[in-house]
């Protein structure tokens, strides 16, 4: 099919929701009225780079689906989706009922990992188009609009609990064999002619400044490797890396890669990030308010 020749991919960018469950009435009020603009203005794509809910509580993870379904927008092609630290860690439940000063981290591994299944399960419609059981993270999804393709390589960033080393659980990693199964050359090479956008939830850089209050700050919710995980995304020629976190709406750039955080919905429920790519693989970027 010929290209049109104005053709041009344009993806919205949604990031810490922080719903708090079916009871949150106007938080779902809020996100059904941000959907549906992004529906009706006809992105090609939505991506929510984590933190979709508040508190680990899976059930909770069917009101931000159900309203993808209300709005058309629950299918491979029209939305990609992450786990970030509140999808994945109950903070309060790590500190009162699973010893939190037991030194043995396997159950903690564990109940990450348990999370990270049932988010799967929950989103899998948006991992994989034959619903095969088990593909979870990290997640390589290509789409051609018109002829421009465009790759999504999504990772898990959300690192366990600890009592010494993830504190309040907020603290983020990718494990170094996900980095190299996914810099590999073979997946190189298959999104040579793509536009590669990185996607996590973790934000490589965090406020940073030299008072000594703001470096503890950071350090309890830092991506630790981050170096290498950016190194990952060169390898594979990524454009872009979308992530949240760090409830900022911002730009940045670090050694030659840019970075958008897409800030908070939870806290500003009418900005949204809109990422605009046309077919020689020129690319903008833009927040705006609902309506603009
Ligand atoms: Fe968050
Ligand atoms: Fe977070």
């Amino acid at each position: 099919m010929p290209v049109p020749i104005d053709k041009k991919v344009r993806i919205a960018h949604l990031s810490d929701l922080h719903l708090t469950g079916r009871n949150d009435l106007r938080q779902i009020e809020r996100l059904d009225r941000v959907l549906a603009e992004i529906a009706r203005k006809g992105y090609d794509h939505l991506v929510m780079t984590g933190d979709l809910i508040d508190s680990a509580n899976p059930d909770d993870w069917l009101v931000v689906r159900d309203a993808l379904v209300r709005n058309g927008l629950f299918e491979l092609s029209k939305a990609t989706v992450l786990p970030g630290n509140h999808d994945l860690i109950n903070l309060e439940e790590e500190l009162r009922f699973y010893h939190a000063l037991n030194p043995d981290d396997s159950g903690r591994r564990q109940r990450v990992a348990q999370r990270l299944e049932r988010f799967c399960e929950v989103f899998r419609p948006l991992i994989v188009d034959d619903g095969e059981p088990g593909a979870c993270f990290p997640l390589v999804k290509v789409l051609h609009f018109g002829g421009i393709g465009i790759a999504m390589v999504a990772s898990c960033s959300v690192l366990p609990w600890s009592g010494s080393d993830n504190p309040l659980g907020a603290r983020g990693y990718v494990p170094p064999p996900v980095l190299q199964a996914l810099g590999s050359r073979e997946v190189a090479d298959a999104l040579s002619d793509c536009f590669v956008i990185g996607l996590c939830h973790h934000a490589y850089r965090v406020y940073g400044t030299d008072a000594l209050l703001d470096q503890a700050f950071d350090w309890t919710m830092e991506f630790k490797n981050r170096d290498e995980f950016l190194r990952t995304m060169q390898s594979l020629r990524a454009r872009v890396v979308m992530h949240g976190h760090f409830h900022r709406f911002q730009m940045y750039h670090a050694d030659g890669l840019t970075f958008v955080n897409g800030g908070s919905f939870r806290y500003v429920p009418d900005r949204y990030g809109e990422l605009v790519i046309d077919e020689k693989g020129h690319w903008s970027h833009r927040f705006l308010r609902l309506g603009e």
